[in-house]
């Protein structure tokens, strides 16, 4: 019986310490000696065989046998957990002297950076900001800019009505009737208004049924065509770069008179190369209409022409940022390919 015993603790010590390699196989171990039908279970059985004053001896050693054992599965599984947290922490590891990983961000759009680009040079010069509808009338749209029904120069914008008297805004001009009106008489103004216009073109490289303007409008007294051409020059030499030169030619705005377009020098070439695929040889860029305002303009939105005087422009802000960041095709303002608008 002793032998016996021996042997098992032999047994269980050899299993515990070569075989177990986890909780769940020490576990097998445990039960295979200590278990209700375990090694044990069955020499206890045993022993109601033995005659009785051997009963106490052998009752001892059996239990100090499996106290034994009991206490190296306890050790073990000790040994077993801080080595499973051990193999954890090194898995787990952080190498801090990783480089970070970038986080992806959204920003502004290439036409919102433009747009704000021109806003800015504007609001230090004193402009103010102005807002209005892109769901227009018919008289903000046109008549109170001198277009009264039928006049030809309609025909210059071809438009999006919603009813006969509502429209989508073709242009940002009805902001200058606007704000007139919504002002004193012959109060002073320097404000440009920004905004979406709609007119039903083609959607190719150079068109849009949907693209982006910004106006401006000066009335005070004593207000001349100088200071319209110095404040062009300043400002496109402000966007463009101060080499930028503008040249005026004379055009016709229903709203302006007289009026004029403005070209500005080509800033890819500068006049230099005859293949240049932006200017095409020329060495100048339209980019913006402007002019005296024409007084019966003033008068319809309660300003005294014989009083004060002013000068308008107005300009597509696609066209500043495809010259500005030498982009070719004005859909890839639209198409939101971020291939594109990641490299703004
Ligand atoms: N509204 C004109 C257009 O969309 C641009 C323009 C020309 C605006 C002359 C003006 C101006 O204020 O004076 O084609």
């Amino acid at each position: 019986m002793e032998n016996k015993v021996k042997s098992l603790i032999e047994a269980a010590e050899n299993a515990i310490n070569s075989a177990v390699t986890n909780l769940k196989e020490l576990d097998d171990v445990r039960v295979k000696f200590l278990g209700k039908k375990g090694e044990f279970t069955t020499l206890v059985k045993i022993m109601g065989e033995l005659a009785a004053e051997e009963k106490p001896r052998i009752g001892k050693i059996i239990n100090d046998a499996r106290t034994q054992i009991k206490n190296l599965i306890d050790d073990k599984k000790a040994a077993l957990k801080a080595q499973e947290l051990q193999n954890k922490l090194a898995s787990e590891k952080i190498d801090v002297t990783l480089p970070g990983r970038k986080i992806y961000r959204g920003h502004l759009h290439p036409l919102t950076l433009t747009l704000n680009r021109v806003k800015e040079i504007f609001i230090h010069m004193g402009y103010t900001v102005e807002e209005g509808p892109e769901v227009e009338t018919d008289y903000f749209n046109f008549e109170a800019l001198n277009l009264p029904k039928d006049h030809p120069a309609r025909d210059m914008q071809d438009s999006f009505y919603i009813t006969e008297e509502i429209l989508m805004r073709t242009q940002t001009s009805p902001v200058q009737a606007r704000t007139m009106q919504k002002n004193n008489a012959n109060a002073p103004i320097r404000m440009i208004a920004p905004g979406r216009v709609y007119r039903r073109d083609d959607y190719d490289a150079s068109h849009s049924p949907m693209f982006t303007q910004i106006e401006g409008l000066v009335i005070d007294e004593g207000i001349t065509f100088a200071d319209l051409k110095g404040t062009l020059d300043f400002f496109c030499k402000k966007i463009f770069g101060e080499t930028a030169q503008i040249r005026l030619r004379p055009s016709f705005f229903p709203f302006t008179e007289p009026s004029t377009e403005v070209d500005v020098s080509c800033m890819m070439c500068h006049g230099k190369d005859e293949h240049c695929k932006v200017c095409h040889g020329s060495g100048w860029l339209e980019i913006l209409g402007a002019g005296e305002v024409h007084p019966d303009v003033l008068a319809m939105s309660g300003y005294d022409p014989s009083k004060v005087s002013g000068f308008a422009f107005g300009m597509g802000i696609e066209r500043i940022a495809m010259l500005t960041y030498g982009i070719d095709d004005l859909r890839l303002f639209f198409e939101n390919d971020v291939r594109f608008l990641n490299q703004f």
